[in-house]
C-alpha cells in the first residue's frame, strides 16, 4: 500500500508540477482508538494507536513564498493557490485549511525562513470515518515542514503544532489525542496517554488469535457539528458546579486537594461523593462518563498487560454504553454494528470509535470468528440502512517518517 500510494502522490504531482528539482514524500497515519473516548479534552486517558494508513506528501521547495496545494483525493480542486505570508485563521474549511494551518502555527513558532512550496497529498484513511485523517495531514505536514526546513521539532511537538492548527486556524476544538497518535505511533503498540500530563507508556498489543476489525458506518461524522463543542461545555459545566461545592464545604475530604482543573482528576470514588452538587441530570450523566471513561481506560491497560483479553473486550463494551447513554454521541448506525457484535461468539469486545456520530466501530475478534462477524453485521446493517457498511484490517503502525 505504501509504494502504491507513494507512486500515485508522486505521479500526480509531476503532472500537477513537474518532476525537475528536489523533491521529498512523506507520511504519517490515521489512528484508532482503542478506549478512552471523550476523555483528551477532559484531563483524562486515552488508548490509542497509529494505523498502518494514513497521508502521504509530496514535496518540493521553492525560492518564493507561493503555496501550491492539491490533493489526489480532491481531482476537482485542482491546484490551490496562496501566499504563506498571507495565511487566515477561520477563513475555510476545507482540506487546505488543515496543511495552511499547520504551516500557520509553525510560522508562529519559529524565526527560521520557512519558503513557499508545491505540495501534492495524497491519503488511504476514509475522510469523515473518525480515523483521523485530518491529523495525518497535520502531522505529515508538520514532519514534512521540520525535515525540509531543519526546524528540529520533536514528534512531540509536531503533535502540539497539528492541534494547535486545528483548534485555531481550522476552528475545530479537539483534544490532543488524535495528533498523538498519529506523530507517535509504534508499531504493534497502543500509547497509554495521561492527556493532563502528555506521560505516556507504549503497550505491546499482544492479541494472540485475535485481530483489530474496523467497521465503517460510511455515515460521515463532522467535528465541526456543534454537538462536540455542546459535549466541552457540558463537561466544564459540571467542572464549574464541582469546584463551587468543594469551595462551599471546605471540609468535605475532597476538598483537601483544592480545586480541581479536570473532571478525570476524580477517580469514581470521589465523583460518588461530589456528583449530588450537579442539578441537571444531563450534566450529571456527561460527567459520569467521563469520569468512569477514565477509570475504564486505566483498567483496560492493566487487563491487557496481564494478558486478559475477554476483560479487556468488556471495557469495551461498557465504553460503548456509556458513550450510548450517558455521554450521547453514538447513532443508530454505530449501535447496531457495536450491539450486533457483542451476540457473535468469539468477538472480545466492540464500540464505537473517534467522536461518534457516525464513522466507526473498533472490535476485537478471533480470527476464526471474523468471517462470521463481517457477514452478520454486513448484512444487518444493509437491511436496517439500506446501504454497505465497511469492514477494514486494523493494526498499530508506526508514525511519521520520510518516504
Ligand atoms: C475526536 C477529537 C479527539 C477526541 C475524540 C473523542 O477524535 O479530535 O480529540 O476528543 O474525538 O475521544
Amino acid at each position: 500500500m505504501t509504494e502504491y500510494m507513494k507512486d500515485t502522490v508522486l505521479a500526480e504531482f509531476f503532472d500537477n508540477y513537474g518532476s525537475g528539482g528536489d523533491i521529498a514524500c512523506y507520511f504519517a497515519p490515521g489512528r484508532i482508538n482503542l478506549i478512552g473516548e471523550h476523555t483528551d479534552y477532559n484531563g483524562g486517558h486515552v488508548f490509542p494507536c497509529a494505523l498502518p494508513f494514513g497521508t502521504y506528501i509530496a514535496v518540493r521547495r521553492r525560492d518564493d513564498a507561493v503555496l501550491r496545494l492539491s490533493s489526489v483525493n480532491f481531482p476537482k480542486d485542482g491546484i490551490i493557490t496562496t501566499d504563506i505570508r498571507s495565511l487566515t485563521p477561520l477563513s475555510d474549511s476545507s482540506w487546505t485549511s488543515y496543511v495552511k494551518g499547520v504551516i500557520w502555527a509553525v510560522l508562529d513558532r519559529t524565526d527560521s525562513e520557512i519558503t513557499g512550496m508545491d505540495i501534492m497529498i495524497g491519503g488511504d484513511v476514509p475522510a469523515g470515518a473518525g480515523l483521523s485523517s485530518s491529523a495525518s495531514l497535520e502531522v505529515a505536514v508538520g514532519y514534512m515542514l521540520s525535515d525540509q526546513f531543519g526546524l528540529g521539532f520533536s514528534n512531540q511537538e509536531i503533535a502540539l503544532i497539528g492541534q494547535r492548527a486545528e483548534n485555531d486556524f481550522v476552528g475545530v476544538n479537539c483534544g490532543i489525542m488524535d495528533q498523538f497518535a498519529s506523530a507517535m505511533g509504534k508499531e504493534d503498540h497502543a500509547i497509554f496517554l495521561d492527556t493532563n500530563t502528555l506521560e505516556y507508556d507504549y503497550v505491546p498489543l499482544s492479541l494472540k488469535d485475535c485481530s483489530i476489525i474496523i467497521a465503517n458506518t460510511n455515515k460521515p461524522h463532522s467535528l465541526n457539528d456543534s454537538a462536540y463543542n455542546d459535549r466541552r461545555r457540558e463537561c466544564s459545566e459540571a467542572l464549574k458546579e464541582i469546584n463551587a461545592f468543594l469551595h462551599a464545604y471546605p471540609d468535605s475530604d475532597e476538598a483537601s486537594a483544592g480545586d480541581i482543573d479536570a473532571l478525570c482528576q476524580l477517580n469514581q470514588e470521589d465523583f460518588d461523593r461530589v456528583k449530588e452538587c450537579i442539578t441537571d441530570p444531563v450534566i450529571l450523566r456527561r460527567a459520569r462518563h467521563a469520569v468512569t471513561e477514565n477509570q475504564r481506560t486505566e483498567d483496560a491497560v492493566k487487563v491487557l498487560q496481564a494478558g486478559d483479553i475477554d476483560a479487556f473486550g468488556k471495557l469495551m463494551n461498557a465504553s460503548h454504553v456509556s458513550l450510548r447513554d450517558d455521554y450521547e454521541v453514538s447513532c443508530p448506525e454505530l449501535d447496531l454494528l457495536a450491539e450486533t457484535a457483542w451476540t457473535i461468539p468469539g468477538v472480545i469486545g466492540s464500540r464505537m470509535t473517534g467522536g461518534g456520530f457516525g464513522g466507526c466501530t473498533v472490535s476485537i475478534i478471533k480470527n476464526s470468528s471474523v468471517d462470521e462477524y463481517e457477514k452478520i453485521a454486513g448484512e444487518k446493517y444493509r437491511e436496517a440502512f439500506g446501504y454497505d457498511c465497511t469492514f477494514i484490517r486494523g493494526a498499530a503502525g508506526d508514525g511519521p517518517r520520510r518516504l
